[in-house]
């Protein structure tokens, strides 16, 4: 059962990608033109480190899947793409693994395809430390994400209707294991509030996993015979969102849901994110391209990433967040209601002495 949902996911957030692509609350981001901000290309590193973690790029290719024949093929293809661009990568659920030893090979292909690769193991917040710590062995697993998905396991027909446990478990996860723990979302986004009480409980990093692409309200309710929950596809916040929502919060945030390309990206980052990570668009590349599709994309947006670095005059992912930025629309409006300050963001080079004249040379 728990394979068919596996390959049910894949099929129905491949398909959901045909839809997106238009606008989302990326589109009311955007940079102030500083014509005289750019510098050199050759200084710009794209290496980033938040909560003891260190990636060569901002960039990952978040969970998605593994538990059946099919998946395993992807994981083993999403490995190759990771192994050949350096970028970091996460399984899917590993529940599956739990539940039947056998299909052990369709996540730890990950390993296999990526031996040097930064590899992420990932459980639901119910699972032991026994389990998390089998999951981290079986990937050699450089860091554990824990996702909560709530508004998935509501809407799923076969689906947890327990969640009162799950704090606790996450506190006794990230006690019982020796790997980062980073808890995510699964594309509704985390409250500042939640941002608090997982830093409370000792969660290294946080993974927004907003809004705004794949959406697993819709793709819960197309595995039932009635679409009887239709009325939550809009639910949660969005990744830009979620990261003005998490300024100041104190835990490193990371930042999915919905990035499309790399100006979503360089957004993400300048909106406080240590990093970025995108599933539906990276697997419909895979699915429809294979292999070579993937790489030849993800080797585009790390290029294009460090090309709109150069001409923002950020060194590094972390100097994005100097840059004077617009938020318009719906987000500024999320802003006003949460009592978040955005017009400060539009005027915050000055803060750090930097002018016109002076954006690319100073540090
Ligand atoms: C996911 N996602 C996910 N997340 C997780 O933590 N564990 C999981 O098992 C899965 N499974 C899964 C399957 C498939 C097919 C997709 C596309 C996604 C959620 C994923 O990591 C991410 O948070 C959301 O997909 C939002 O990012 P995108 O797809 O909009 O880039």
């Amino acid at each position: 059962m728990i394979a068919n949902r596996k390959d049910d996911h894949v099929r129905f957030a491949a398909e959901q990608q045909r839809g997106l692509g238009g606008h989302n609350q990326f589109d009311d981001v955007s940079f102030v033109h500083h014509a005289l901000a750019g510098i050199d290309r050759s200084e710009v590193s794209l290496a980033t480190r938040f909560g003891g973690i260190e990636w060569p790029v901002p960039l990952c290719i978040n969970a998605m899947t593994g538990g059946s024949v099919r998946t395993g093929v992807i994981n083993r293809d999403l490995a190759i793409a990771a192994r050949e661009t350096g970028v970091p990568i996460a399984t899917g659920s590993m529940s599956a693994y739990f539940a039947d030893e056998r299909v052990a090979g369709t996540f730890s292909v990950m390993r296999r395809e990526n031996p040097d690769g930064f590899i992420m193991a990932n459980v639901n917040a119910t699972a032991s430390v026994e389990k998390a710590r089998r999951a981290i062995d079986l990937l050699e697993a450089d860091a554990l994400q824990i996702h909560l998905n709530i508004i998935q396991e509501t809407v799923m027909p076969e689906g947890d209707r327990s969640f009162a446990l799950w704090g606790p478990r996450i506190e006794e996860i990230v006690a019982g294991v020796d790997v980062p723990v980073i808890v995510k979302e699964v594309g509704f986004g985390l409250s500042r509030e939640t941002l608090l009480r997982l830093q409370e409980m000792g969660v290294r990093v946080a993974d927004v996993a907003g809004r705004g692409g794949t959406n697993f309200a819709r793709i819960e309710n197309d595995r039932r015979d009635r679409a009887d929950y239709s009325y939550l596809n809009g639910w949660g916040q969005s990744a830009p969102a979620c990261l003005l929502d998490a300024q100041g919060a104190g835990i490193p945030v990371l930042a999915s849901g919905g990035v499309r390309n790399p100006l979503d990206v360089v957004r993400a980052l300048a909106l406080g994110a240590s990093a970025v990570g995108v599933s539906g668009l990276f697997l419909r590349t895979v699915l429809d391209g294979g292999v070579p599709a993937l790489i030849s994309l993800i080797s585009a947006w790390l290029d294009q990433l460090e090309a709109l670095m150069t001409a923002l005059g950020a060194r590094t992912p972390a100097d994005l967040t100097r840059c004077d930025m617009l938020v318009d629309g719906e987000l500024r409006a999320f802003c006003a209601e949460r009592g978040i300050e955005t017009r400060r963001l539009a005027t915050r080079a000055r803060s750090y002495g930097i002018t016109h004249e002076t954006f690319g040379g100073t540090r």
